[in-house]
């Protein structure tokens, strides 16, 4: 019988994460289902259990504290564990660099966004090379893919995300260690809601917007081919090749968020 991976998967209290989870427990992985609010963790670890018969662990943690991603490494390892598959998947939409004059709750959203980002795959990725196999998702953004005049915080923590996870690549893609960056345009999932940008997404029409399953399990592919960045859905891979034409940068630069 094949070994069972184990994946570590953080925000998986809602939206994306948890569907990480499902599609990752559907395909026989052991979860460690990382974010802050535990109840929330506890009730879908409880019916992944029962569905599939995963064997599910619950990690509450703060990603915007930077002793975070040791405290959950010394966790893993007191569970007998190792992370052969590491989903970073946690975030917020966060504060607009300039408008937004407190500076603690501006580096609360690097701390999440970017330092812990690459503080997991500082933690987990060396003991993958060494064990000769591992997948890294890291969820960013089509936000770190066109630059727009929006809060100048997202998109350039996003930008951050691809770029560290193209390096990754190719540091650790010929020790059997796949790094991916996924970009999701809009998606259905809380986070509109909890950045209060529920009138934003209103705005929208319907045909932007992407299901988080469809979105994973494009994500999960692309992981698992190797590809150093996952653009997901057909529309925002259309609109990746046109944001970089001459003719339509500038009216992307015209838009306001
Ligand atoms: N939805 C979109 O349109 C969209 C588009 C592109 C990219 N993304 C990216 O997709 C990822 C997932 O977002 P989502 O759309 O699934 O949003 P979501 O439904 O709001 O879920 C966000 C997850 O992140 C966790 N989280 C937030 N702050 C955290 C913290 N300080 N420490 C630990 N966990 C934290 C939340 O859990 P707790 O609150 O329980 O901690 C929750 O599980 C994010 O990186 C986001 O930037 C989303």
């Amino acid at each position: 019988m094949p070994e069972t991976r184990t994946a570590l998967i953080t925000g998986a209290s809602a939206g994306l994460g948890a569907e990480f989870a499902r599609q990752l427990a559907a395909r026989g992985d052991r979860l460690i289902l990382v974010a802050r609010r535990k109840e929330k963790l506890e009730a879908l670890a409880e019916s992944l259990r029962a569905k599939h018969g995963t064997e599910v662990h619950v990690l509450t943690g703060d990603l915007s504290l930077p002793e975070t991603p040791a405290m959950l490494l010394e966790q893993v390892t007191e569970l007998g564990l190792h992370v052969d598959v590491l989903i970073n998947n946690a975030g917020i939409a966060g504060p607009h660099l300039l408008e937004d004059r407190d500076w603690a709750q501006q580096q609360a959203f690097f701390e999440l966004m970017i330092v812990s980002v690459a503080h997991m795959c500082h933690h987990f990725v060396p003991g993958m090379v060494e064990r000769g196999y591992g997948r890294v998702c890291n969820v960013a953004s089509m936000a770190g893919r066109i630059t727009r005049p929006a809060g100048a915080n997202y998109g350039p923590a996003k930008a951050y995300v691809i770029a560290l996870s193209k390096e990754l690549h190719v540091l650790v893609s010929d020790k059997g260690v796949h790094v991916s960056a996924l970009c999701p345009g809009f998606t259905h999932t809380e986070f509109h809601a909890a950045g209060g940008l529920d009138e934003m997404k209103r705005g929208l029409p319907s045909w932007v917007w992407y299901d988080a399953d469809v979105v994973v399990a494009e994500g999960l592919a692309g992981m698992e081919a190797g590809r150093s960045v996952q653009i997901s859905g057909r529309l925002y891979r259309i609109a990746d090749v046109l944001a970089r034409s001459p003719f339509v940068r500038p009216l992307i630069n015209r838009t306001r968020r």
